[in-house]
């Protein structure tokens, strides 16, 4: 890869945090081999047992303010910093450790989980707390009508027409940390093979669902293999 591009969008997913500490969903102990994802990631399981639902994000934002970044999101945020040219980030996920490493042009397709997002006025709050049934919204004061601001199954990601036009745009995209089993991300290495016109790179520990999709491949812990990825992409 001795090309010199202009317009990057980068896909991450659980893998560049599972340095961090954050579990990942798919992988031996991951967070779907000890949940049920229909009881505590979909909108049914929330109307079913809201409160199960709470405990789980509850856990997941107390891991979260205790984590750091790791060398992954840094190497990201220096490419932003200092490549000539586009970069996107859009990330699966719900974490802020990209924006505590420095990345500013990010979408987070699956919402985030330092907010919430009450049912009842509309209104997207940042929130470090636990949240649960008694929880008042700060902005309508309607008791009860809160949940997290994340993209649950059978719900619409957020920003796709964004994301769409990026990746129509871009001459590389680059998967980091995603197993290439949750659909629309999943599908974005084939829409813009489609197109022709990019290079296509897959960093993962493992190769994902799709890696036979993706011209270039490379495997190893997203702390080793991003940072590196990073350095060559500023050296051309
Ligand atoms: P998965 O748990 O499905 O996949 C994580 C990927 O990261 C796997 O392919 C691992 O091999 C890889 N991995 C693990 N440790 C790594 C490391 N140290 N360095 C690099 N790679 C590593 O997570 P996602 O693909 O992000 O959605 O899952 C996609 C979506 O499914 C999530 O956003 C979430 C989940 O259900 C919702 O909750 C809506």
């Amino acid at each position: 890869m001795t090309r010199r591009f202009k317009s990057i969008v980068i896909l991450t997913g659980a893998g560049i945090s599972a340095e961090s500490g954050l579990g990942t969903f798919r992988d031996k102990d991951g967070l779907w081999t000890k949940y049920d994802l229909n009881e505590v990631a979909t909108p049914e399981g929330f109307a079913r047992n809201p409160e199960l639902v709470h405990d789980f994000y509850n856990a997941r934002r107390r891991n979260l303010v205790e984590a750091s970044c790791n060398a992954a999101h840094v190497a990201l945020a220096e490419l932003e910093q200092k490549f000539d040219g586009d970069v996107l980030l859009v990330t699966q996920n719900v974490d802020d450790l990209h924006e505590r490493a420095g990345s500013a042009r990010l979408m987070h397709m699956h919402g985030e989980l330092l907010k919430i997002r009450c049912e009842a006025c509309g209104s997207v709050l940042a929130w470090r707390e636990d949240l649960d049934l008694a929880t008042t919204c700060p902005a309508c004061a309607i008791t009860g009508r809160l949940r997290p601001h994340v993209v649950w199954f059978g719900e619409m990601p957020l920003y796709m027409e964004a994301i769409y036009d990026a990746l129509a745009l871009c001459d590389l995209f680059v998967s980091i940390g995603t197993s290439g089993q949750v659909y629309p991300a999943a599908g974005f290495v084939a829409d813009v093979r489609r197109r022709g016109l990019a290079h296509t790179v897959e960093l993962n520990l493992d190769p994902s669902d799709g890696f036979s999709l993706f011209a270039e491949k490379i495997y190893g812990p997203a702390t080793q293999v991003v940072p590196t990825f990073v350095e060559r992409l500023l050296s051309v």
